[in-house]
């Protein structure tokens, strides 16, 4: 008897701490690059939805859905189509793996390396008053990533198959969204 009561005890604390962790790590989700743009397309606020929507990264999930990334992904030994393969989308898309609960009604996979691929899920940051104010930002989610070129390298690595090296100022120079000096 004394033996159930104390492993109906442990039962109880565990499913307690469960709960527990459960509040703290609630996700952040992803509202997708529509949302965002609503407040970064602006000449005044530096249009990086137009800049982002015109690199290739916009375009990064559709090209697993081309003949070429299935070849590519079956030479690598793969089953599945590419856009059906966790080693490619993990570099080419975001929130492909999550539960629907955790996607804004605008978010689309279609939308490849997004803005919260790179600054983190904004459903807990984007809205006007968080965003003036970036230490709340941060705590709420989002992502500077402070050294950019070790950032990039985290995709733009050997482990891409088409990878050929990667010159950053190059490369940041073709994706540089910054918000204009003056205002
Ligand atoms: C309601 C409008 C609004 C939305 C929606 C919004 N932002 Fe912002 N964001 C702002 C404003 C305003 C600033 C401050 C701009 C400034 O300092 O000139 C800002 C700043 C930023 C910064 C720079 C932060 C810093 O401290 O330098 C980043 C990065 C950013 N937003 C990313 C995003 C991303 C990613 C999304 C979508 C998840 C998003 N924003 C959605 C209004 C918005
Ligand atoms: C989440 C992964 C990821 C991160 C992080 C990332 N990239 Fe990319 N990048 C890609 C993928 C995937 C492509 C290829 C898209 C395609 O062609 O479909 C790409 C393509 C590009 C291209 C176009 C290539 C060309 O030759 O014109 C540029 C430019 C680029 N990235 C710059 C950057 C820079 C600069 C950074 C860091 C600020 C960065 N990327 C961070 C995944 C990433
Ligand atoms: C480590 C991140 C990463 C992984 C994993 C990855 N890619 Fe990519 N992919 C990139 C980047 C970055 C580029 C842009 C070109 C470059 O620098 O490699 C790219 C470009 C491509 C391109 C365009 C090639 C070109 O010459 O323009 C295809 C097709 C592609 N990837 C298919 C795949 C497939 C299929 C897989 C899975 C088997 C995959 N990728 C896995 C990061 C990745
Ligand atoms: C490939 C990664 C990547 C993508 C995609 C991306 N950003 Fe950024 N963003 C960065 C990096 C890196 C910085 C520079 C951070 C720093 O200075 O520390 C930056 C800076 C910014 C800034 C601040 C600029 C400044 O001058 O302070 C804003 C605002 C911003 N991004 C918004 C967006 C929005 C909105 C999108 C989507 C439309 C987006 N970003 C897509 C990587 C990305």
């Amino acid at each position: 008897m004394k033996n159930i009561m104390s492993f109906l005890l442990v039962v109880l604390f565990v499913s307690f701490l469960n709960a527990q962790t459960e509040t703290v790590k609630k996700a952040h989700s992803f509202v997708g690059a529509a949302t965002c743009g609503m407040c970064h397309k602006s000449e005044k606020a530096g249009k990086q939805l137009d800049i982002w929507s015109k690199s290739k990264h916009a375009q990064a999930y559709k090209t697993l859905q081309t003949k070429e990334a299935d070849a590519v992904a079956k030479e690598k030994g793969f089953e599945t189509p590419a856009a059906k393969t966790e080693a490619c989308l993990k570099c080419h898309a975001v929130g492909y793996n999550l539960d629907a609960a955790l996607l804004g009604a605008k978010f689309k996979v279609e939308d490849g390396v997004q803005c919260e691929s790179c600054h983190g899920a904004g459903s807990d940051y984007k809205d006007m008053k968080v965003m003036k104010n970036r230490d709340d930002a941060v705590s709420k989610g989002l992502v500077m990533p402070g050294d950019i070129e070790k950032f990039c390298i985290t995709c733009h690595n050997s482990e891409s198959p088409s990878f050929k090296g990667f010159n950053y100022t190059e490369m940041w120079s073709k994706i540089n969204h910054s918000i204009p000096e003056i205002k």
